[in-house]
């Protein structure tokens, strides 16, 4: 469906025209004295200059042109020169209704040229615990991922595992002084290794903060992870069989994590997927004079005449030869390209991490990895911190593992919920999963990702005030009320939506239209945080209309139907709003 701005644009671009004037002054906007009315147009302000004329006399005329068109209640020229308009109600209704008809996107159009999206985001580390510093990532690039779905791109989200680096000799060299005796650590050993990984998840999970406390006391120790890590990397066998054991056990204990968080990828690659790639992406850049080598490490330059700031080149690989977190990057942008040729290719990481990225784009870039029209794009995220603006931490000042914070929130949403409720204890525990992953969801997404925020579990929980509880709540009081409606025997089957009756049902209606725009901004945007604006204003506008008017009670049944069209129509993009951003609704709560 066109947007209603452009609908409305349109009307006004022809009465500039019809007046003689160009059709670049017709462009209306949502109004900013919504006391005096719901949209403007101050093209009549900038004519004047080119025209030479008063203000007022060309919003005079096309005013005067707009009257008794069926699109507006009310068409005003205002001194100096601005107009001011009203939709019809009638206009309004149909438009919802058109809206309505379209079951599944309301009125939100896929986009005219679908392109091919890869999303870089989660970037958790194997075998240490995600942590909140993890929790980002995950929710802004699943949304976003989501939000292009929606949109008609093709969106492949890459969890992009941190998988290969010292953390592995690590864990081998902490193994091998508990258990020498395992298979995995005899070199003259030819046979299959045991399926069965030696360790678990939480043995796992005690193994590498062991290993790497010892490391930084203990030289031979870290010398011994290193040797490890190497060896590893050049393809010792035991060790790339203890490699796998360490992955399956950490990506199986990731993915139950990611699951609670409502968060999933396409694709589970790693850092150590694109160490293949490496050596013939080096030699190329080394043969087609990018590369050279600088203080024994071989670099490239990134820098650009236009810069303000100093970028340092890019490494490529160290003096001993090793690769960096760098190569990976750009290794990995080889595979991606190979394989699935992106349009565009997004990070979602710690904003701290901007400079290493710009780095790399622009090695990538000049060194060809990428077609020139293929978008590289970072979205750096902010710092989420605790109530006193320092990262958020546990009670004891530790680093939160994702899983306690998550289980923290649920606690404290399952007392609120007993504490309003008689529920039967599964459905409470049930409810109160899915209304605190809103409130961690909502409260991370409503802030502009690239902003610090803080993480008030008090806020959050709340089911007043711009939060995930409180569109939850909206959206359960309007399943309850449809509950009602259809229990007394009522049917909507014939009805449709009427013209508003009062201010408040009006500004429903008005706040509804905007849906398809607000989403199509978003995703342009790349800003989940419209999202949620949105369905403030939406949940808000709905609200006030349910408070000043009586659905349930009202006596003319017509009228009524009218209403629960309404309604349902709110619900549905309210809930397809939030379903874009991650979240659902529970039945009650
Ligand atoms: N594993 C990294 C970390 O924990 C994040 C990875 C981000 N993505 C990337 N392509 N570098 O810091």
């Amino acid at each position: 469906m066109k947007k209603i701005l452009d609908l409305i644009s349109n009307e006004v671009t022809s009465a500039f025209v019809a007046c003689g004037y160009d059709e670049k002054y017709g462009k209306v906007t949502l109004s900013n004295r919504p006391d005096l009315c719901e949209y403007q147009c101050n093209g009549a302000m900038a004519a004047a200059k080119e025209y030479k004329k008063a203000p007022f006399m060309i919003a005079d005329e096309v005013a005067e042109k707009l009257t008794g068109n069926s699109m507006f209640s009310s068409v005003e020229s205002v001194k100096p020169g601005f107009l001011n308009f009203k939709l019809d109600s009638g206009y309004l209704a149909e438009y919802l209704k058109e809206m309505q008809a379209d079951t599944e996107r309301f009125g939100c159009e896929k986009t005219e040229n679908p392109k091919t999206i890869m999303i870089d985001y989660g970037g958790p580390n194997v075998a240490k615990p995600l942590h909140v510093g993890h929790l980002r990532s995950a929710i802004i690039g699943e949304s976003i991922k989501r939000m292009g779905k929606f949109m008609g791109h093709n969106m492949i989200g890459d969890v992009h595992l941190g998988d290969w680096g010292l953390q592995m000799g690590l864990i081998i060299t902490e193994l091998k002084l508990r258990k020498p005796e395992l298979v995995y650590f005899d070199e003259s050993y030819t046979g299959e290794y045991p399926t069965e990984a030696p360790f678990t998840i939480s043995e796992l999970e005690e193994i590498y903060p062991t290993a790497s406390g010892k490391s930084k006391e203990d030289t031979a120790y870290k010398e011994a992870a290193m040797q490890a890590t190497f060896e590893l990397q050049n393809g010792r066998k035991g060790y790339q069989a203890l490699l796998s054991h360490i992955l399956n056990v950490s990506v199986t204990d990731l993915k139950k994590n990611y699951e609670n968080l409502n968060v999933s990828f396409e694709l589970w690659k790693g850092e150590s997927d694109a160490q293949p790639y490496i050596p013939d992406m080096v030699q190329k850049m080394k043969d087609d004079g990018h590369a050279y080598i600088s203080e024994g490490a071989l670099v490239v330059d990134v820098k650009e005449e236009t810069d303000t700031k100093e970028i340092p080149p890019c490494m490529i690989l160290k003096s001993d030869g090793a690769s960096l977190y760098n190569t990976t990057d750009l290794a990995t942008i080889v595979w991606r390209m190979q394989d699935y040729n992106p349009d565009e290719i997004i990070y979602v990481v710690d904003k701290r991490q901007e400079l290493y990225f710009t780095q790399v784009f622009r090695c990538a870039r000049k060194t060809g990895l990428v077609n020139e029209d293929t978008k590289l794009e970072f979205l750096g995220f902010g710092t989420m911190n605790g109530k006193d603006g320092k990262p958020f931490k546990t009670r004891e000042g530790g680093v939160m593992r994702l899983e306690h914070l998550v289980s923290e929130i649920n606690e404290e949403m399952y007392k609120k919920i007993t504490d309003n409720h008689t529920m039967e204890e599964a459905e409470a525990r049930e409810t109160a999963k899915v209304v605190a992953l809103s409130a961690i969801k909502y409260g991370d997404l409503s802030n502009q990702a690239s902003k610090d925020y803080i993480f008030d579990v008090e806020r959050f929980t709340s089911f007043e005030g711009n939060t995930g509880p409180y569109i939850l709540y909206t959206i359960v009081r309007m399943k309850s009320i449809l509950a009602k409606y259809k229990a007394a025997g009522n049917t909507v089957e014939n009805a449709q939506i009427l013209p508003a009756k009062s201010e408040s049902e009006k500004a429903l209606m008005l706040e509804l239209t905007r849906f398809n725009a607000a989403m199509e901004n978003a995703f342009a945007e790349i800003a989940p945080h419209k999202v949620c604006a949105y369905i403030y204003d939406l949940a808000n506008a709905f609200n006030h209309f349910y408070h000043e008017t009586k659905i349930l009670a009202e006596e003319d049944a017509k009228v009524q139907a009218g209403y629960i069209c309404l309604l349902e129509l709110t619900k549905g993009i309210l809930e397809k709003c939030i379903d874009v951003l991650g979240f659902s609704a529970p039945e009650r709560m």
